[in-house]
């Protein structure tokens, strides 16, 4: 049984099926689901759908794709949600200067302010890191104490190491599983078993060889299949390990 620790499943893309394909998902071997939020009103999707389905849990937190006029506002509408009991983390959060550079100090910011909540909350942070390696690495260490899962980890070998030190776990998805995937397989050959996190990041990302097509979370096997013959173990145990070590960080 597996558990994907990041789907989006308040996207529009499953507007159509969302019923059935979140109800047929046990039955194909996932166990549990952590839906992250990235706004106020997905944050609150993500819970709505924890309290419908028991094997769904949701993380909150404010996106650094979505920075409103007033983002102190939004996180104060944040802190209301980590009250519920299925809300696990804080997430995701982060920086992205892929799809915007302008607000870099805005972000950072922002993503200090959801730190220090989650500090203070003393829940897990869900971290999405694009093209901010240095930046992400600066305001966590910043922070010591943090725990958490680096999102789709993208950065290098050597940031890994160090962030394996400090406790963290990395999490990878479906570009694991890609022709060019050499660095990631890079930090999977450093990265011990029970500090990885497999991830489908649905609708997005989906791996070799549903490459093109809407993700979900029973897609997770080819993420578990890849890296399992990069550790030269079996799916099973990367089924079994990264499970313990979901429900070791995030206590589902
Ligand atoms: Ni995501």
């Amino acid at each position: 049984m597996f558990i994907d620790t990041h789907a989006h499943y308040d996207d529009e893309a499953f507007d159509e099926d969302r019923q059935e394909l979140l109800r047929d998902l046990p039955s194909k071997g996932i166990d549990r689901i952590i839906v992250p939020g990235c706004d106020v009103s997905s944050s609150q999707a993500a819970v709505a759908l924890a309290e419908k389905y028991r094997y769904v849990y949701a993380a909150c937190g404010i996106h650094p794709e979505n920075l409103t006029d007033d983002p102190y506002a939004d996180i104060s509408e944040i802190v209301k949600l980590l009250e519920h009991p299925k809300c696990v983390a804080i997430g995701e959060i982060g920086l992205d200067y892929y799809w915007d550079k302008s607000r870099k100090e805005e972000q950072k910011a922002v993503f200090g302010a959801q730190l220090d909540l989650a500090l203070k909350a003393e829940l897990p942070v869900i971290i999405h890191d694009r093209e901010a390696h240095a930046d992400s690495f600066d305001v966590i260490s910043a922070r010591p104490g943090l725990k958490g899962v680096f999102h789709c980890y993208s950065g290098s070998a050597e940031m890994a190491a160090k962030l394996l030190k400090m406790g963290w776990y990395l999490g990878f998805d479906g570009p694991v599983t890609y022709k060019n995937a050499k660095k990631t397989v890079e930090v999977l050959e450093i990265c011990p078993l029970e500090r990885i996190l497999i991830e489908t990041d649905s609708p997005y990302l989906s791996p070799l060889p549903m490459r093109g097509k809407r993700n979900d979370s029973s897609n997770l096997i080819y993420i578990a299949e890849k890296i399992a013959a990069i550790k030269g173990v079996t799916i099973e145990e990367i089924a079994q390990r990264t499970a313990e070590n979901a429900s070791a960080l995030f206590g589902i």
